[in-house]
């Protein structure tokens, strides 16, 4: 069994390289504990550059950002690209969250920044989820366009480069009256993987990691990586505290 991938969105914090030198060092000392589990950061572009310096050369911990531009390079003011991402040492980016989403991001755009980041050679964490959930199952249809936009023209061989988080949007963020159960995210990761079996065969679609997000915390990350089988946790909030995020690192690690 591959180790369980914890991924921390450390969202727009924190606001000084003293906060994230603190952070950076705390989560160091939880990870060494945990060698079973993957941990990665993804601070705000500004501070991608320093978190690497303060994990080290050959640490274990991944490093990733929380957004890129579609264009390679260029006339694009405020904007970082995939290539700047790579070259400080970052392996991942998150694409699709619901927050960029809110701040226009559309499917289409999300597959050019999809495509650009696999090119720079990038790992793309491609967040999809429904804003509310019907009974009947119709949000379903958002997630399967959410994907099949978002992954078009992504050839076959690069899905190795491909991990989705599942985020049901109503789960994110201090407002969220709940994260989801693991019986909703086990059947909508099933629904994501049979819609990425039709490109890539039920072997292949088994073969994507498929994570949870929406208030993971110490108090549900069991629930979500054994009972529900998530194959990590993209955490928010509790990715800024060192001690939560080693508890979840924790329980990572005991799944293995
Ligand atoms: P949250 O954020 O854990 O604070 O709900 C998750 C996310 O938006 O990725």
């Amino acid at each position: 069994m591959a180790k369980k991938l914890i991924v921390g969105n450390w969202k727009m914090n924190p606001l000084s390289s003293r906060e994230t030198a603190a952070i950076v060092k705390g989560v160091k000392k939880e990870s060494a504990k945990y060698k079973n589990a993957q941990a990665v950061l993804c601070p705000p572009h500004i501070f991608i550059g320093e978190t690497k310096k303060l994990l080290g050369a050959g640490g274990k911990i991944g490093l990733g950002a929380q957004d890129c531009h579609f264009e390679r390079e260029g006339a694009q003011t405020g904007s970082t690209s995939a290539y700047m991402i790579r070259n400080l040492g970052a392996q991942y980016v998150i694409l699709g969250h619901s927050e960029r989403r809110a701040a226009g991001d559309t499917n289409e755009i999300i597959n050019a920044k999809v495509k650009q980041a696999l090119k720079a050679g990038l790992k793309v964490i491609l967040c999809v989820g429904e804003k509310e959930r019907d009974e009947h199952g119709k949000y379903l249809e958002i997630i399967g366009e959410q994907l099949a936009v978002s992954l078009a023209e992504v050839a076959k061989s690069q899905y190795a480069n491909i991990i989705i988080a599942y985020e049901p949007v109503w789960a994110i963020g201090a407002q969220a009256t709940s994260a989801d159960s693991p019986e909703g995210f086990e059947h909508n990761a099933l629904f994501i993987r049979k819609t990425l079996s039709k490109v890539l065969g039920n072997k292949g679609a088994l073969k994507v990691p498929v994570l949870y997000g929406g208030s993971a915390s110490p108090k549900n990350a069991r629930e979500f990586l054994d009972q529900g089988g998530a194959d990590g946790l993209l955490v928010g909030r509790a990715s800024l505290e060192p001690s939560k995020f080693g508890e979840i690192l924790k329980i990572a690690n005991s799944l293995i």
